[in-house]
């Protein structure tokens, strides 16, 4: 079987690893990749988001199946085009993706089938936004439409800043005419949770709970990034508000979804919220989210590509999708300075003897030797025994890792084994 898997991060170096435990793969392609992943596959250099050419790549490849990782390209209608030329794929079409490509259309969606999410307001119009932010009780929430690099999302302390934001959203259009419309939403505060699950739209089995750490320092201090670590499972997430989810949530999501004519099939994620009042959806991303990815994969006891191909042909209702009865800590490696301006190009050093769940993302081989190239550059994963042994065995990974200016967060896992410990 020939697979080819779009994009170029930690994450998809960790589901090329996973998919080729499978015996079936034959050749992995990988659009476009990156300095580490040319060890696992063929890196052919694509750019995500040109869905003509990708498309164009696949039908001469003859390639079997496609795996669409990033937002973007699933967004712009990859798995749409794919199909039409009867090449099957892992992820959602662009109708359905639109629960993550349009934060007005999932706030709609989550009103019309009564799924608990923060109230909220959309404003199409500069001057009434303005009008509502003076009006507004502080934290408020602001939330452009459209995909935003993971900027979109405000969170701001008074009427100065949010004015601030709308201002460059909806009239300097930092992010384009994904900030055409705007979401002002109810600031929520506990603990937050992310769901990947996999569906066919029939059947939905959410994967081991894990928790990102978006705050560029610790403490969760500083601006958000991508994600800076993650831990599975999250102990905030019991059996009883997992329950809560399914019924509440994950079940009424698929089935909102096909009502609306927009069936989903691939990984849908749930960025949750344990409130006081219960668990609500702050966020649905239609794709598998990083770095929860890299802490996740590794404890998949199933085959990966097998339930990949079961939510494609929606026979996921008989697959077996195990996860070991383990702890994983994936710590993030990244750039100083990321997410804001950092310097690239330094030589990055790892010993043979720890490249188990290493993951590359900003690198590029340069004349045989990996420099930087971004600013999320590599994640290290453990997995143990407990969640204390993740944590540490994933440090003493980062600390034999070398390259000019790393940086990272000292305190992944912190929070949840404090809470842990508490619990017992
Ligand atoms: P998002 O890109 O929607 O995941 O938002 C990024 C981060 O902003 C989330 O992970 C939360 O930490 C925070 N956030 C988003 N919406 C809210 C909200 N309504 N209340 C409090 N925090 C929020
Ligand atoms: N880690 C959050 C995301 O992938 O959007």
């Amino acid at each position: 079987m020939n697979v080819m898997v779009v994009g170029g991060g930690g994450r998809e170096h960790a589901i090329i690893k996973k998919i080729k435990e499978n015996k079936n793969v034959e050749k992995v392609y990988s659009l476009p990749g990156n300095g580490g992943i040319l060890e696992e596959a063929v890196c052919i250099d694509i750019d995500s988001k040109n869905v003509d050419e990708i498309a164009n790549f696949a039908k001469n490849k003859n390639i079997d199946y496609a795996i669409i990782s990033p937002d973007d390209p699933l967004v712009l209608g990859a798995v749409d085009k794919l199909e039409s030329l009867k090449i099957p794929c892992f992820g959602p079409n662009s109708k359905a993706a639109i629960i993550e490509g349009s934060k007005v259309f999932s706030k709609k969606f989550m009103k019309k089938y009564n799924i608990p999410t923060a109230e909220y307001e959309v404003f199409e119009d500069y001057k009434s936004a303005l009008e509502y932010l003076k009006k507004s009780k502080y934290p408020i929430v602001i939330k452009a439409d459209g995909l935003a690099l993971g900027k979109g999302v405000f969170i701001s302390k008074d009427y100065l800043e949010a004015s601030e934001f709308i201002q460059s959203v909806m009239q300097d259009k930092v992010f384009g005419k994904s900030g055409n419309k705007i979401v002002i939403e109810e600031y929520l505060q506990g603990p937050e949770v992310s769901i990947l699950s996999f569906t066919d739209g029939k059947t939905i089995v959410p994967m081991i709970s894990s928790m990102d750490h978006k705050k560029a320092q610790d403490g969760d201090k500083g601006l958000n990034t991508g994600g800076m670590g993650a831990i599975a499972p999250n102990p905030y997430y019991t059996e009883e508000i997992a329950k809560i989810c399914m019924e509440k949530i994950f079940k009424p999501t698929i089935e909102g979804m096909n009502a609306e004519g927009r069936q989903f099939k691939g990984c849908l994620y749930f960025g949750l919220m344990i409130t006081k009042n219960g668990p609500k959806v702050i966020e649905y991303n239609c794709r598998f989210g990083d770095p929860e990815t890299q802490a996740i994969l590794p404890l998949l006891e199933s085959d990966l590509l097998d339930i990949m191909l079961a939510t494609t042909n929606q026979t996921l209702s008989q697959e077996k999708v195990k996860f070991k009865n383990k702890f994983s800590c994936c710590v993030v490696l990244s750039s100083k300075g990321y997410p804001q301006k950092y310097e690239t190009g330094f030589e990055i050093k790892i010993p043979n003897n720890i490249k188990e769940h290493i993951n590359i993302a900003g690198a590029k081989n340069k004349d045989g030797t990996l420099v930087t190239a971004g600013g999320r550059v590599i994640s290290v994963t453990q997995v143990d025994d407990s969640l204390e042994l993740a944590v540490k065995g994933a440090y003493e990974k980062a600390k034999k890792i070398s390259f000019e200016n790393m940086y990272y967060r000292k305190d992944i896992g912190k929070n949840a084994l404090e809470y842990s410990r508490k619990e017992l």
